[in-house]
């Protein structure tokens, strides 16, 4: 009976002991709220939060400096972007329809191939083509007032007067784009030149550098590790890689099922 009790009373407090720590001892998990699209009052904008807006889609939503920075040299750098714009329009190799820094900038993000900085065309095309994705259409999906935002911004950054005018209302596009989902990337090819996997990895006619090569990703690696990789670049770390290098939200990026199909078409280069 003695024993019993002992026991009973022991329980009762490794139990007790335990609740306690639980309650108390261990941070609680809130689960964070959904990413919500920011909405804008362009009524009530100033220039200067217009720049602020600006910088902050080119360093996030539009993955400017995922290419253009300072550490890989894939893209050149765009602090100058807009003082060279004179010589860009003069150039014999321009193919576009710009008039001034402004229409320049613009016509830079959305056709990108309308003149392209000498030795950064894709390989093989003489630097006819560029790398650049469109960023209005694809996953970045730029509106109209974003673009505008990144051409002050870039303009500001390259230390021209800033031409653009903040757009009256952005209601409507804002609107459309909530309601248009984008259509899903046809394949996995689509999905990584789109995306820009290249401008890290090596990768199809890619030859990135910052990131492992991928040619031969099926051979080492399996479907569930790669997969790992995409969703959770930190996790497991690639021997002689740096962390947080590798954007981390592409799960939220891509549907499930172009997650899959890029899955297994990497699984698939032996
Ligand atoms: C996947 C890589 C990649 C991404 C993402 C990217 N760019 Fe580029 N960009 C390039 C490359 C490579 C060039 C040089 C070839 C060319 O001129 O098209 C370039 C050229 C440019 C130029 C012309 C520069 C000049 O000196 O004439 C501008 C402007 C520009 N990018 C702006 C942007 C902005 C703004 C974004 C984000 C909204 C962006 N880029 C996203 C790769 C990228
Ligand atoms: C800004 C550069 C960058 C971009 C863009 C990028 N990656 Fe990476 N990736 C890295 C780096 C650096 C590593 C190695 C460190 C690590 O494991 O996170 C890596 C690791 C990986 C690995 C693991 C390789 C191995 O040997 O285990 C896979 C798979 C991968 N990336 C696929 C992709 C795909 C697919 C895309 C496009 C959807 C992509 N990456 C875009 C930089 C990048």
């Amino acid at each position: 009976m003695r024993n019993f009790l002992k026991v009973a009373f022991f329980s009762l407090l490794v139990i007790g002991l335990f609740a306690g720590f639980a309650n108390f001892g261990i941070p609680r998990i809130e689960p964070a709220p959904p990413p919500t699209e920011e909405k804008i009052d362009l009524g009530s904008l100033t220039m200067d939060q217009f720049l602020v807006l600006g910088e902050k889609i080119y360093k996030g939503k539009g993955t400017c400096t995922l290419c253009h920075n300072a550490l890989g040299g894939r893209a050149p750098l765009l602090e100058k972007a807009a003082a060279v714009t004179a010589a860009r329009l003069k150039d014999a190799r321009y193919k576009g329809d710009a008039t001034d820094i402004e229409s320049y900038l613009v016509e830079s993000m959305i056709k990108p191939s309308a003149f392209v900085v000498a030795g950064f065309g894709k390989k093989g095309t003489q630097d006819a083509v560029s790398p650049m994705p469109d960023v209005s259409a694809g996953s970045i999906g730029l509106n109209e007032v974003e673009i505008a935002a990144v051409t002050a911004y870039l303009q500001d950054m390259g230390g021209v007067e800033v031409t653009v005018e903040i757009p009256e209302d952005a209601g409507d596009s804002a609107a459309e784009d909530e309601e248009q989902q984008r259509k899903p990337y046809e394949s996995a090819e689509d999905i990584i030149s789109e995306i820009g996997c290249g401008a890290c990895h090596k990768v199809g006619e890619d030859e990135g550098e910052q990131g492992p090569d991928l040619t031969k990703i099926g051979a080492i690696r399996s479907a569930a590790h790669i997969r790992k990789s995409i969703l959770d670049p930190n996790a497991e770390l690639s021997k002689g890689f740096e962390k947080d290098l590798m954007p981390n939200d592409y799960g939220t990026q891509l549907y499930a099922s172009e997650l899959e199909m890029l899955v297994e078409y990497l699984a698939k280069l032996k």
